[in-house]
């Protein structure tokens, strides 16, 4: 049988990104930043792109329009003459004393869909924060236009001016966030085209093209390796599981780091069956696996000095006659049972397998994140991960997420969940009846399968992954590529 294809059928569109010391003769459009002065005046911080004279008819230009400069607004006037440019297009950054990375972000996420009919742009603006520019600019600038016909898109090219010195930060700042893209394109995939088969192919032929070792079982090898968790999720689908490992081996003696992240291609429930209304947002179920692919991705394209594995089990969770019931117990990974009461609870089942695999390798520290529980968004809302787990790990990876935009909470493990994880005919069971603290008590099922000396922390990101709802800043509709960058981050202070 053919191989199911090794690309995806589509990707985001992104702009493409230059860093040159020298501004380009000629350009469609000059993006400048401008912030709330005194008196309601508005501040145009001299770059050196335009002439003297030319800096005040822009600044006057846009004060006769009345271009605002709270954060994110957008004013385009004509550009003076012989400024080698047509257009300028001013982004408000607010009051220059509050400035700082993540308003930068937000506002160049901003500009860049304002500018996406404009062929060449050109901007000094990441000279207030180099790396906050270029992930403002490729997030907010992302577009996922899928299988759609019409080609009715630009080609969007914006140089940054800056200093030779800054071309490093430039580059690691681009790999960043072509990982949060590559997250996205991921989990923007329909299910009809990214389902395990078809995802472990798309990342091992990624695997190759940055030098990560990749391992894939497929349905016999974890048969025969007693997977019991993905293979009891995955039974219900005609399109069998996957456990794919990704290994980045980038210094010998140096942290250990495992990777664990739920790849559910395809949610429905399963014979807890979820009802319809918006059932086709559960294409975005594998978010935690493919952030933490992409995770490997960058610590290999940044030649991180970190060894850093992925675990990565891949199911689509279907109804059928083959399917998992409540009721059934199954075998895990390593040996514990667990009684299934909802087989919609079916990620801490798969990731259940997957952290006792990962323990297997000893980890210094062991992160795992997944598209959970519905009770996340009830406690933090749509935007804000909760994180769980031992009390360092947890709290370093919720500030870490809160430092770089992706906000993300410390919650607790609760006592009373001990007793409510146990079951009359396996050792735990994946539901209780109560549905207080839900989030709470998935994390608690997942400690089961952690080694009780491990540094572990477990992130829910059920809302925050895929947003529903409107477009803000750098973060557009759908897929949204967290956690990708917080754990860059955080693997950026190990090295
Ligand atoms: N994938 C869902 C969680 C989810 C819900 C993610 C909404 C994103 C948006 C998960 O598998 C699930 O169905 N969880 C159940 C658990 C319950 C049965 C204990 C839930 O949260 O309702
Ligand atoms: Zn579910
Ligand atoms: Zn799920």
């Amino acid at each position: 049988m053919a191989r199911p294809d090794t690309d995806l059928p589509a990707r985001g569109i992104i702009p493409e990104l230059e860093f040159s010391t020298k501004a380009p003769a000629q350009a469609d459009v000059l993006l400048v930043g401008v912030f709330a002065g005194a008196e309601d005046e508005i501040e145009l911080p001299d770059h050196g792109l335009l002439g003297r004279s030319e800096l005040r008819e822009v600044c006057e230009g846009l004060a006769a329009v009345g271009a605002q400069t709270d954060p994110g607004s957008i004013t385009r006037i004509p550009a003076p003459a012989k400024s080698g440019v047509e257009a300028v297009v001013a982004v408000g950054l607010g009051d220059p004393e509050e400035l700082d990375d993540e308003t930068i972000r937000r506002a160049t996420g901003t500009a860049a869909r304002a500018l996406n009919k404009d062929k060449s742009v050109v901007t000094a603006i990441n000279t207030l924060g180099l790396a906050a520019t270029v992930e403002g600019l490729i997030l907010g600038g992302y577009d996922y236009r899928g299988l759609r016909s019409a080609d009715d898109t630009t080609d969007v090219t914006i140089t940054l001016i800056g200093e030779r010195g800054d071309k490093d930060e430039f580059v690691t700042a681009q790999i960043i966030a072509e990982a949060v893209v590559f997250t996205r394109d991921l989990v923007n995939t329909p299910s009809s085209h990214l389902y395990p088969e078809a995802y472990a192919n798309v990342l091992a032929a990624e695997a190759k093209r940055h030098g990560v070792k990749a391992e894939v079982l497929d349905d016999a090898a974890l048969n025969d390796q007693g997977f019991g968790g993905i293979l009891a999720v995955g039974g219900g689908s005609a399109r069998t599981p996957r456990l794919v490992r990704l290994q980045w081996s980038g210094k010998k003696k140096a942290p250990q780091v495992g990777l664990v992240g739920k790849g559910i291609t395809f949610d429905t429930g399963g014979i807890s069956l979820k009802p319809p209304a918006k059932m086709e947002n559960m294409i975005s179920d594998m978010g935690g696996s493919a952030a933490m692919a992409a995770v490997v991705f960058a610590a290999a394209r940044l030649k991180l000095p970190v060894n850093v594995t992925a675990t990565l089990p891949l199911a689509e969770n279907m109804p059928s006659g083959t399917a998992i019931r409540p009721g059934d117990v199954i075998t895990h990974y390593g040996g514990t049972t667990s009684e299934v009461l909802n087989t919609d609870a079916e990620g801490r089942l798969v990731l259940a397998d997957a952290l006792a695999r990962a323990s297997e390798d000893n980890p210094d520290y062991l992160v795992d994140t997944a598209t959970l529980t519905g009770a996340q968004m009830v406690s933090l809302g749509s935007r804000t991960a909760g994180v769980m787990g031992t009390d360092e790990l947890r709290d370093t990876l919720a500030e870490t997420g809160a430092a770089v935009g992706e906000n993300a909470w410390a919650m607790p493990l609760l006592e009373e969940h001990d007793e409510q994880l146990k079951s009359p005919v396996a050792d735990i069971r994946n539901h209780t009846n109560s549905r207080n603290g839900g989030m709470l008590f998935a994390a608690r099922y997942l400690r089961e399968f952690v080694a009780d000396d491990t540094e572990w922390a477990h992130i829910d990101i059920a809302g925050p992954s895929y947003n529903t709802e409107g477009v803000y800043g750098y973060t557009v509709k759908r897929a949204t590529g967290v956690p990708v960058r917080t754990l860059v981050s955080w693997l950026r202070t190990l090295a």
